[in-house]
């Protein structure tokens, strides 16, 4: 199994892509850990991948705070005496789809403060014990706003290529102590929308555009290469592989997991 042996800390772990992350790591072998901010979803997610066969502890940690965060992650390594594996899954709602002139200051910051705050926080909670065991992998998860033009994606924009630069930045340093850093970068899902904070978020901009949600989905499958957009499971399936040893050399890398929707 490709994660056989692997202890695991997945933030956010009751989300969309968090979930779907648990159950493949659980099935490949992990030791999991899912903190995140709603009990439900977390024990939701923990007896999916339970079933799968894995030890699963949840605990409610909010991903901001810094201090919660190295609690958590004090009490992981006293409970399985190391910690391969970090995966940010955390996700929330934010404004995008409005031009520059009708967004306030506060909305265009509020991802990128939130999310950039919440990979700090977790990536230097998770590189302490990783530094001293001198191996380990730490898994973000940008959008490709990162890299797109248009109106409506400021924030999201800068944001993802923020996250994108750290990630990078954070390899090079971690680098010599044997941690990796991966980032992945997957377009919309749409089996996610039922679940993940886009639902509301892609809702409201198809609303002002006039046009129904699912025209909207559309409409982003029909600009990639493969005429679809990717699946949670995809993406799971790509993250287990990035945790992996089969993934050793692999580090300070951006994975386009867009189906085609941009070319590197
Ligand atoms: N979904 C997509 O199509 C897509 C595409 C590309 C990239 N991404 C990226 O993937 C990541 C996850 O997205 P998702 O779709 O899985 O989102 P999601 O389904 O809405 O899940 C996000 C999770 O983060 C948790 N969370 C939010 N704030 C938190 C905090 N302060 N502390 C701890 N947990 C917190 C949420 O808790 P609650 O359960 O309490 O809400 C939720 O469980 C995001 O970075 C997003 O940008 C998503």
């Amino acid at each position: 199994m490709l994660l056989d042996e692997k202890v695991a800390v997945i933030h956010g772990g009751g989300g969309s892509i968090g979930a779907a992350a648990a159950r493949v790591f659980a099935r490949e072998g992990a030791r999991l850990f899912l903190a995140g901010r709603s009990l439900p979803r977390l024990e939701a997610a923990a007896s999916a991948a339970r079933a799968q066969g894995a030890e699963v502890d949840v605990a409610v940690v909010d991903a901001m705070d810094q201090a919660a965060v190295d609690r958590h992650v004090d009490r992981v390594t006293d409970a399985a005496g190391r910690l391969d594996v970090a995966l940010n899954a955390v996700g929330f709602d934010h404004v995008q789809g409005l031009a520059i002139g009708e967004t306030s200051l506060a909305d265009y910051l509020h991802p990128v403060t939130g999310y950039l705050q919440t990979n700090f926080v977790t990536a230097k909670a998770v590189s302490r014990p990783m530094i001293a065991q001198g191996s380990g992998v730490i898994l973000t998860i940008s959008t490709p706003g990162a890299r797109l033009t248009g109106r409506g994606l400021i924030g999201n924009a800068a944001q993802s290529a923020g996250l994108e630069g750290f990630s990078r930045a954070l390899a090079g340093e971690l680098g010599p102590a044997g941690v990796r850093v991966v980032c992945v970068r997957p377009h919309a899902m749409a089996d996610a929308v039922a679940t993940s904070y886009t639902g509301e978020m892609f809702g409201r901009i198809a609303d002002r555009s006039g046009i129904r949600f699912d025209e909207w989905m559309a409409g982003l499958a029909g600009g990639t290469m493969l005429g679809r957009l990717p699946t949670l499971d995809e993406t799971a399936e790509y993250l287990a592989f990035a945790a992996s040893d089969r993934a050793a050399s692999m580090t300070g890398v951006i994975s386009n997991l867009t189906a085609g929707a941009l070319v590197d």
